[in-house]
Formats: C-alpha cells, sequence, structure tokens
C-alpha cells in the first residue's frame, strides 16, 4: 500500500512540480529501488524532452585553493594546515581557457575558495579578458559569498552563471556543519542577490551530510522551488581525512540518484550535473547520474601540478595530468550509456521551448 502511493507521489512531482515538505519527507525516508529506478525513468523522459541526449560539458579551472573559510566538511578549509595551498595566475588561467577552446569546451567554470587575493579589479580584468577573447563562450563563477556590489561588477564585466551551493536550507543544520561566522541566511541572500542582478545561478549542497534527515533533505528541495535555480548541483558528502569530519560516513549513490530525479522533476529545465563526487563515490556513478536526469558534466581543466591539492575530499577523482584526459574519458563514458556530449554553451533550457 505504502508503496503504491509512492508511485502515485512520484507521479504527482512530475504533472504538478511540487510536493509538500511531508510528502517529499515520505518519499526519501521510504525509498527502495523500484522506486528509485520508477523516479529515474521519469526525470531522463523529462530531460529528454528539453535536452534531448544532449550532455553539456564545462571546464573546471580550480584557480585557487586558499580560503577564508572553516567550513567543518572540506579539505581546503583555512585550518587545514595540511593542504598545500596554491594560485594560478592570470596567465595560468587563460592557458588553462586556451587548452580548453581546443578541446571543445563552450564553457569555463572558475571555482576556487573564498580567496582574497583575487580582488574585485582582478576579477573584472579576469572576466573581461577572458570574455573578450572567448566570445562564444559562457563564463560560470564559483567563488562564494560576496557583496551584491561586487556580484554585479562580476556580472558587467561579462560572467554569465555563478555556482553558490546554499549547503543547507535548514539554520540548525547549517550551524551544524559551518563555524558560527557563516549564516545560511547570508548564505541565501547571496543566492538571491545573484538572480536579481540576472546571473544564470545554482544552488545545491551536499547529500549525506553528517546531521542531515530526512526534512533536511525535503526542505532543500523546497527552497530551490522557491528560488528556482537554473542549476542545482548536489553530490555526496564524503569525509576528508583533515577535517572534523573525518570519521563520518560519505553519502550513498542510491539517495544522490533519488534526489537527481527528484529534483529533474521538480525544476525540469534545470542544468543539474553529474558531480565528481558522484564519479567518486562510485565508478559509474556520473553514468548513473546522467541515467537519473543529470545533464551536465565538469571535467578537469586545471593545469596538472595543482590538481592533487584541490582536495574538498578523500579519493577525488580526476588528478592525473591531462585536461584532455577527462574530456576523453568523459566522451567514452556518455557514448557507453547513448548520450552524446555536446560543446556548445548549453544554456538554460536547451533551446527548445
Ligand atoms: N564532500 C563532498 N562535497 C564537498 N564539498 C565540500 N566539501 C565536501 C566534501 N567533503 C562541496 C560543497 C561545496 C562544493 C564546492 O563542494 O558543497 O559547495
Ligand atoms: Fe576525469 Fe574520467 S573524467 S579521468
Amino acid at each position: 500500500m505504502i508503496k503504491e502511493t509512492n508511485y502515485e507521489l512520484i507521479e504527482k512531482l512530475e504533472h504538478t512540480q511540487s510536493l509538500t515538505k511531508e510528502e517529499f519527507v515520505t518519499l526519501l525516508s521510504t525509498f527502495d529501488d523500484d522506486l528509485r529506478k520508477f523516479a529515474a525513468k521519469k526525470a531522463v523522459a523529462v530531460a529528454k524532452k528539453y535536452y534531448g541526449n544532449k550532455v553539456y560539458v564545462r571546464g573546471l579551472i580550480e584557480f585557487t585553493n586558499y580560503c577564508k573559510n572553516d567550513c567543518y566538511y572540506c579539505g581546503i578549509r583555512c585550518g587545514n594546515q595540511n593542504a598545500q595551498r596554491y594560485r594560478l595566475s592570470r596567465e595560468e588561467i587563460m592557458e588553462c581557457c586556451a587548452s580548453g577552446y581546443e578541446l571543445g569546451f563552450r564553457t569555463f567554470v572558475l571555482q576556487g575558495g573564498e580567496d582574497l587575493a583575487y580582488t574585485d579589479e582582478i576579477m573584472v580584468d579576469l572576466i573581461q579578458t577572458i570574455k573578450r577573447k572567448y566570445p562564444d563562450c559562457a563564463l560560470t563563477l564559483s567563488m562564494g559569498e560576496k557583496a551584491k556590489e561586487t556580484y554585479q561588477k562580476y556580472y558587467d564585466a561579462g560572467a554569465d552563471r555563478y555556482l553558490l551551493r546554499h549547503e543547507a536550507a535548514d539554520d540548525e543544520l547549517y550551524g551544524k556543519l559551518h563555524p558560527a561566522v557563516m549564516s545560511g541566511k547570508v548564505r541565501r541572500q547571496c543566492l538571491r542577490n545573484l538572480k536579481e542582478i540576472g546571473f544564470q545561478t545554482g544552488c545545491g549542497g551536499m547529500v549525506g551530510a553528517p546531521y542531515q534527515t530526512e526534512e533536511h533533505l525535503a526542505a532543500d528541495l523546497l527552497f530551490a522551488k522557491e528560488l528556482q535555480p537554473e542549476m542545482v548541483g548536489i553530490g555526496p558528502f564524503i569525509p576528508h581525512h583533515d577535517t572534523c569530519f573525518k570519521d563520518e560516513t560519505a553519502g550513498t549513490l542510491e539517495l544522490t540518484l533519488f534526489l537527481l530525479s527528484l529534483y529533474r522533476l521538480m525544476l525540469p529545465k534545470v542544468l543539474l550535473p553529474a558531480t565528481t563526487a558522484l564519479g567518486t563515490i562510485n565508478p559509474t556513478g556520473r553514468e548513473q547520474g546522467i541515467l537519473s536526469g543529470a545533464n551536465v558534466t565538469m571535467p578537469n581543466l586545471s593545469p596538472g601540478q595543482v590538481r592533487k591539492k584541490y582536495l574538498l575530499y578523500d579519493n577525488k577523482i580526476c588528478t592525473g595530468d591531462e585536461a584532455a584526459e577527462c574530456r576523453n574519458c568523459l566522451n567514452n563514458r556518455m557514448k557507453s550509456i547513448g548520450y552524446e556530449i555536446v560543446t556548445d554553451r548549453g544554456d538554460y533550457g536547451g533551446g527548445i521551448k
């Protein structure tokens, strides 16, 4: 009986793109493999409606692992004395873009810790330089919380998208994952500011983080429903040996896949990556992510010598030397499941109404 109700809830989500918090909690606390596969099938059909069998690639450039924050889960938190810190120069970043462009990337993602060395002036110059050299490319930033004026400067300089995971919509959980100087409210306000400015905006968080319950995950879903982001980044929590959470257990593949399907059904056109963390907890995690409704992959474009230093969690994949390696690897992986990597900018909505 319970099972049947759950299938009906998935269909309700498919048809109305919304559920109550209680309904999400019911799904998340009672789902099994059959229900998960049922949701995945529906989610893939929705993704195909807007994006066909296309998977978008984003070239990820991890440009600094300095961070002023001390998030309890993160390997590059400022309190981690063992992290080997690096910053890429403007020239090194431009080289990453050049090799990425050669490999067919038309979106670059500049991701880094909250590093005050990259002042507004430096960032504006960098953004303008990249956009002038590659006017056919989209530029995504993922560098944390900034003043609205700073986000506006980035936007005016030509940045198109901004990723800022909200991490936890529930303030109590947010407080257990971050030091007291950080606030979920500030984080969510940053996301609203980004939307207001006009960025294609991405929120998200970890699946299976310490202390996280089904209620928390349901609150995350409802927050995303309200924000209406163009992108949602979710991946399993994976412990890092130099953090407070080193002995915690990782999030599961199944729960992450189920959530990917729920996000796809709730936000049909959303750009939804099958993340590196998903590929880290399972050798075919990213493929399974696509087969659960994801439609984006973000191979690593960072220079070989720094890749092993951008470690947010243990056993991270794609820390080899070559940008081309990840590109080819993902090409083959997507081909093996009947999908095709496409090299256009891959904007929200896929150009199909
Ligand atoms: N496991 C999984 N994801 C993590 N992140 C940070 N640390 C970890 C970890 N230990 C995620 C956070 C952050 C994004 C860049 O990486 O959600 O927003
Ligand atoms: Fe990076 Fe496979 S995608 S090695």
